[in-house]
């Protein structure tokens, strides 16, 4: 994308889920606007596409998230400073209701989507706040509003996101450290949604088939995460914030 803005320029930021969609976006966000991306993502062919196009502006680091070697080895590659960091990798738990979840796909799905947000966070917080600056932007979804979006393991691991931002903002704010989240509606991306419950589809589908809105580009979520990581959001700290054509207010 073309932009005449420079608001991460001197600035590292550690993304999450690089390699596809709304973090490969953010990383192209962050990149055009001068600055140093840490890119994580369990995919390594992915990081290769994302290296090879954004070069040195961007260094990888392959490894799964539900790992804490994964954070650890983000938190080193970044060095002494890191400026923001947009926790974006997330997993979908096949639109399962409680009745029909299985251990495997609840522990899955909140260690990626949850979890290893916790972790991250807590690795940067010191650093961040020992500087006064910082700023923490989640991928939360629509999911974490509602119960008419995603299966029980999903919706539970996105209100879980909500309140660890608000918990983050309410104790870190005064430090100078800012946590936010964005809350897409549908994005159209490479992440895997397929119904793996027949209850669930026929529970699910009527709302989903009527409320809601179009599918977003990626670049339009990046958008408001960018804006959130950069100084031009430098009032704002605990909000949740729909990107999502309107939902939240249906
Ligand atoms: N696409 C949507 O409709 C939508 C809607 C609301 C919220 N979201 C959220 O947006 C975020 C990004 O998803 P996306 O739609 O861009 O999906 P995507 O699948 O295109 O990208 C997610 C990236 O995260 C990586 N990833 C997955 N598991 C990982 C792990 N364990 N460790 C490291 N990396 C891992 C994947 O390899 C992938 O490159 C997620 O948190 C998702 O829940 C997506």
């Amino acid at each position: 994308m073309d932009s005449t803005e420079r608001r991460f320029e001197r600035r590292t930021i550690i993304v999450t889920g690089a390699g596809s969609g709304i973090g490969r976006a953010t990383v192209e966000r962050v990149a055009s606007e001068g600055g140093t991306v840490v890119a994580v993502d369990i995919s390594a062919d992915r990081l290769d596409a994302v290296k090879a196009e954004f070069g040195d502006a961007v260094t990888c680091v392959a490894g799964d998230l539900a790992l804490s070697a994964t954070s650890d080895a983000a938190i080193a590659a970044a060095g002494e400073r890191v400026d923001g960091l947009a926790n974006v990798a997330g997993i979908m738990d096949g639109f399962l209701p409680t009745a029909e979840l299985t251990d495997d796909v609840w522990d899955r799905v909140l260690a990626v989507n949850l979890t290893a947000t916790m972790r991250l966070t807590r690795a940067v917080l010191p650093g961040m706040i020992a500087r006064g600056a910082g700023s923490i932007v989640n991928v939360s979804s629509e999911a974490g509003q509602r119960a008419s979006a995603a299966g029980t393991a999903y919706t539970t691991s996105k209100h879980a996101v909500n309140g660890f931002t608000l918990s983050t903002a309410f104790f870190y704010t005064p430090k100078g450290v800012r946590c936010n989240a964005v809350s897409p509606g549908p994005v159209a991306t490479n992440i895997e949604a397929p119904f793996r419950s027949e209850w669930a589809q026929q529970r699910l589908g009527p709302f989903l088939q009527t409320n809601v809105p179009a599918v977003a580009r990626p670049e339009q979520v990046a958008a408001a995460i960018a804006w959130l990581l950069s100084d031009d959001a430098s009032d704002v700290s605990g909000a949740i914030l729909p990107v999502d054509g309107g939902w939240a207010a249906v």
